[in-house]
């Protein structure tokens, strides 16, 4: 079967509700330079490490366990000319061992269902960068709480609680890059249009009543209430030390 997110981010840079500028931005906020080592966990096709790698020189290791988008960061690597600095890793992040405060920098973009969720993240994470470094957790949140009724909170909280989540686990939030709607409605758009051409050039495909179901079922949660309500944020915090 065709991996549904391997059709539907067929076109994505950055697999989620951001930007090439945020990216840049979070790197700002790293103060990354070319003595930086960041690790990228779940780095997907590779669109943050390149970027972060090639604005600022720092190393990066991605690790990312889906074979087509391991492929596609080698190559996004390769055409950004930063081979030399990113090495991408096919792996399970979860099964993968840390080395113990080795990293300045370690991010999860899009990924802390890997370790169940924030906290599990926070947990795993924490202990694999220097004290004083930092962890990257992009994530959603509720713009909007009490959620309406019969809203399924898919397990995330609103922004002061995700916020005390990050501080529970013992770390200063240094930063927030938010995602605005029209980051949103890029990302959105770049699955239905990608959707749309597959389902077009593959009808007759024993997938295609599949893909289409759970396409049109995610389209109609975002145009309904996820657009609305969903906020996703990259958030920065700091290890003491
Ligand atoms: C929402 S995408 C984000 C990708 C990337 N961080 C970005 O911002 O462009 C989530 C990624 O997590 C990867 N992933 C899921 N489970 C994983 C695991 N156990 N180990 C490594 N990667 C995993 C998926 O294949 C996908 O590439």
């Amino acid at each position: 079967m065709p991996w549904y997110y391997a059709v539907a981010e067929r076109d994505h840079e950055i697999q989620n509700p951001t930007s090439a500028e945020k990216i840049a931005q979070l790197g700002n906020y790293l103060r990354l330079g070319p003595e930086s080592r960041v690790l990228d966990l779940a780095c997907g096709k590779g669109g943050p490490a390149a970027l972060l790698a090639s604005t600022f020189g720092c190393s990066v290791l991605g690790i990312e366990r889906a074979p087509e988008f391991v492929e596609a960061a080698r190559e996004r690597v390769a055409a950004v000319g930063v081979g030399e600095i990113v090495e991408i890793v096919e792996a399970d992040a979860h099964a993968v061992t840390l080395e113990p405060e080795a990293w300045d920098a370690a991010l999860c973009l899009g990924a802390t269902f890997v370790w169940d969720d924030l906290a599990g993240t926070l947990a795993a994470l924490t202990p694999t960068v220097r004290p004083g470094g930092h962890i990257v957790v992009g994530e959603p949140y509720w713009r909007q709480w009490p959620l309406p009724r019969g809203t399924d909170d898919q397990g995330f909280v609103a922004l002061r609680e995700t916020v005390a989540r990050i501080e529970s686990a013992g770390l200063a939030l240094q930063g927030l890059i938010a995602s605005s709607e029209d980051d949103w409605d890029r990302y959105e758009s770049l699955h239905w249009r990608a959707l749309e051409e597959w389902l077009a050039a593959n009808p007759t495909d024993p997938d295609a009543g599949e893909i289409r179901e759970q396409h049109e079922r995610s389209r109609d949660d975002y145009l309904s209430f996820e657009r609305e309500l969903l906020g996703w944020a990259i958030f920065i915090a700091r290890k003491p030390g």
